[in-house]
C-alpha cells in the first residue's frame, strides 16, 4: 500500500509553459499513433528529417548477388553508419549481431525469385516482425502488372492493418512493372497507391519530374539507388532526390558494390543529412577511400 503520511502536493505545474502542440516533424504522420511516430523517429534523423537506410534484402529474389555474398563481412560493419537496416528475417538473424541497436526495416513479403514470374508474393507472419523488434515492415507492390497487382496491393493493405494493430509503420516499395515506363507518372501512381493504402513511408525510384511524385505522396518518400553507378553519379542521384523533397535513401547496390562501401555510405550520409553537393560528397568519398 502507498504511504499515507507525508504526501506532498504537487506545486510545480509549469503554468507559464504551455503544453507543446507542435506538429510531428515528418510529413503526413501527425495523426498516426504514438508507437508509429516513435518507430519512425528511430529511422528518420530528428535534425535533418531524413534517413540513410541500407538495403540488403536483394538475396530473397536474386540469391548471393555481388556484394552480398557474406552479409556478416560486407554489411554488418556498415551498420553503424546507416540510420536503418533493411533486410530479410533470415539474413538479419544469421548475419547481423543481435546487439545491433539500429532500427530494422523488415522485408515482410516473399515467395518468388528472378528465375520465375516475380511478385506472386505473400507476407510472412507478423509475429516475426514483433519478435525481431522491427521498427518498420516493408512490402512491394507491382502496380501495372496484370498478374500480380491485385495480390501485392492486397498484401500491403493487410500489412497496414497489422501495422495499425501493433503500431509498426509500413514502407510500401514500388516495383518496376515490366511493361511500365520508368517515369514520374508511373512511379507517382505507384507511390500514391502505397500512401492511399496507409503506408507510412514510400520507397520508389528517382525519375525526371520527381518533385511531382514527392508532392503527391503525403508521407516521407525515400529512393532506391537502383543498379550500380559510378560513385559521383550515385551521389548526384541522392542529391537530386533530396532537392525534389525526398526524405532520404534506402540504398543497396550503390553502397555495397562500391569499391569503398564504408566511404560511400558516409558520403551518401553527407549528401542526405548535411546537404553536401555531389561534388563535395565525392571529395569526401575519395578522402575516406584513400585514408
Ligand atoms: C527491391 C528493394 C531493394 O532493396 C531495392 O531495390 C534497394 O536496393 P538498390 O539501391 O540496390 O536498388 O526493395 O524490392
Amino acid at each position: 500500500m502507498a504511504d499515507l503520511d507525508d504526501i506532498r502536493d504537487g506545486d510545480n505545474f509549469g503554468l507559464n509553459t504551455p503544453a507543446d502542440t507542435s506538429a510531428f516533424y515528418l510529413k503526413g504522420l501527425n495523426s498516426t499513433d504514438w508507437g508509429i511516430k516513435n518507430r519512425v523517429s528511430r529511422i528518420f534523423n530528428r535534425k535533418s528529417g531524413r534517413t540513410v537506410m541500407l538495403a540488403f534484402d536483394h538475396g530473397f529474389l536474386m540469391g548471393p548477388t555481388s556484394g552480398l555474398e557474406r552479409i556478416d563481412i560486407n554489411i554488418a560493419p556498415l551498420a553503424e553508419h546507416a540510420d536503418c537496416l533493411m533486410g530479410t528475417r533470415g539474413m538479419i538473424r544469421s548475419c547481423i549481431p543481435a546487439s545491433n541497436t539500429k532500427p530494422i526495416c523488415l522485408r515482410t513479403d516473399t515467395g518468388t525469385t528472378i528465375l520465375t514470374d516475380m511478385n506472386h508474393n505473400v507476407l510472412i507472419d507478423e509475429a516475426e516482425a514483433i519478435s525481431m523488434n522491427a521498427s518498420c515492415m516493408a512490402a512491394m507492390i507491382a502496380v501495372g502488372d496484370a498478374d500480380t497487382e491485385a495480390i501485392t496491393i492486397a498484401n500491403i493493405s493487410r500489412l497496414v492493418d497489422i501495422g495499425q494493430k501493433y503500431s509498426i509503420p509500413v514502407m510500401g516499395v514500388t516495383a518496376v512493372g515490366k511493361a511500365m515506363a520508368r517515369d514520374s507518372r508511373y512511379f507517382g501512381l505507384a507511390a500514391r497507391v502505397c500512401a492511399e493504402n496507409g503506408a507510412s513511408i514510400v520507397k520508389t525510384y528517382y525519375t525526371e519530374g520527381f518533385e511531382n511524385v514527392v508532392a503527391a505522396t503525403p508521407v516521407p518518400v525515400v529512393i532506391a539507388g537502383g543498379k550500380k553507378l559510378p560513385e559521383l553519379e550515385a551521389l548526384e542521384l541522392a542529391y537530386n532526390a533530396i532537392q525534389c523533397g525526398a526524405a532520404g535513401v534506402d540504398m543497396g547496390r550503390n553502397v555495397f558494390q562500391s569499391e569503398a562501401p564504408l566511404a560511400m555510405i558516409k558520403a551518401v550520409g553527407g549528401v542526405v543529412h548535411d546537404n553536401l553537393t555531389p561534388k563535395e560528397g565525392f571529395e569526401l568519398f575519395n578522402d575516406l577511400k584513400n585514408a
